[in-house]
């Protein structure tokens, strides 16, 4: 038997909300994450970016944020630090969104390897809880800043870096390199979270074989399939890579939206979130297309599961 790499859910913005977090929690994952959040919109009191931060007390997730200024970080660190207590601040520098980069956040950051040294100390020496950065290997191939900014976030005091094996220029384009990834690992005393086109156990096996880190992130792998983390530990324990039966899928399916509509107090609301989760989940399957078609028209809960106990059925047939 093999030890399991540590496994982390990536942040996913509009995806990892607290229903989600809990989803793959059940199915395995070690640590995760609320989606980016602006440590602006945090300070402003904006609505908006107040309700992204929808821990429950106690509950062991990160909260991630994204920004610029060192001083604005610690005042919204010390906001949420204090009522949500979460495992983990961690600080975005790989979104590559035009609106966040050029505002000088996110990814840009990678340009700036003496502001991200700052900005990392300014967190580390005024908050009470772990501080890790997530980046990527660099803005482009013509500055691969990332093993720099590396250093400079362990200079600076970071509990772990996670590398995202891409640059800004590339957005989710291409193949992630996990060589890239491995480099900058092997160059660190602290830890690195290796992150980038995992979507199976195999995918993960490899990864943590190149890139020699036992500490890996999936995200766009989880949507729709958030047992990967399940089959991920399978795999490292020798054992046999279970499946999932359509009776699992589809009571995951109901799990998830019931999370859904109780975080949202709308039955509503939820079933226009829950759309793209329910194409995920059933992607590539027959009569799929369908399925979405007739969704479209649906309102309330109870719809919802007759339309998918329908579809599951008509699955279930067409499989036996
Ligand atoms: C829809 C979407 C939303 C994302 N939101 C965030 C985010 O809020 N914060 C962040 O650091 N990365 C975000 N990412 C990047 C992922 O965390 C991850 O680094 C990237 O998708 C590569 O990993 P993967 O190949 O396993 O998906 C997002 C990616 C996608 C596709």
């Amino acid at each position: 038997m093999r030890e399991s790499p540590i496994l982390f859910m990536a942040p996913l913005a509009g995806v990892t909300n607290r229903v989600f977090r809990q989803l793959v929690i059940e199915q395995g994952a070690d640590y995760v994450c609320t989606e980016m959040i602006s440590v602006q919109g945090l300070i402003q009191g904006n609505p908006k970016t107040h309700s992204l931060l929808d821990l429950k007390t106690g509950e062991p997730s990160g909260i991630q944020l994204f920004g610029r200024e060192p001083e604005d970080f610690v005042r919204a660190a010390a906001i949420i630090v204090e009522q949500y207590r979460p495992l983990f601040i961690d600080i975005n520098m790989g979104c590559p969104v035009p609106k966040v980069v050029k505002g000088g956040m996110g990814a840009a950051l990678m340009r700036e390897p003496a502001r991200v040294e700052a900005l990392v100390r300014a967190l580390v020496e005024n908050i009470s809880v772990p501080v890790s950065v997530k980046i990527r290997l660099g803005w482009s191939p013509e500055e691969l800043t990332g093993p720099e900014v590396a250093r400079r976030c362990e200079e600076g005091g970071a509990s772990w870096i996670t590398v995202h094996g891409r640059t800004r220029d590339q957005f989710y384009r291409g193949q992630a390199d996990w060589e890239g990834i491995g480099a900058i690992a092997r160059e660190r005393k602290v830890p690195v979270v290796a992150n980038g086109d995992i979507f199976s156990a195999r995918d993960a096996e490899q990864m943590m074989s190149i890139t020699g880190c036992p500490r890996i992130m999936v995200g766009r792998g989880a949507l729709g399939n958030p047992w990967i983390f399940k089959r991920i530990k399978e795999r490292f324990r020798g054992e046999k890579e279970g499946s999932v039966s359509l009776r699992e899928i589809l009571s995951i399916m109901k799990k998830h939206m019931e999370g859904q509509v109780e975080l949202r107090g709308s039955e509503k609301k939820a079933i226009l979130e829950m759309r793209r989760h329910f194409s995920w989940y059933i992607k590539g399957w027959p009569g799929a297309r369908e399925f979405r078609q007739r969704l479209m028209g649906v309102k309330s809960k109870a719809e919802v599961y007759r339309e998918l106990e329908r579809f599951f059925q008509q699955v279930e047939e067409e499989r036996r």
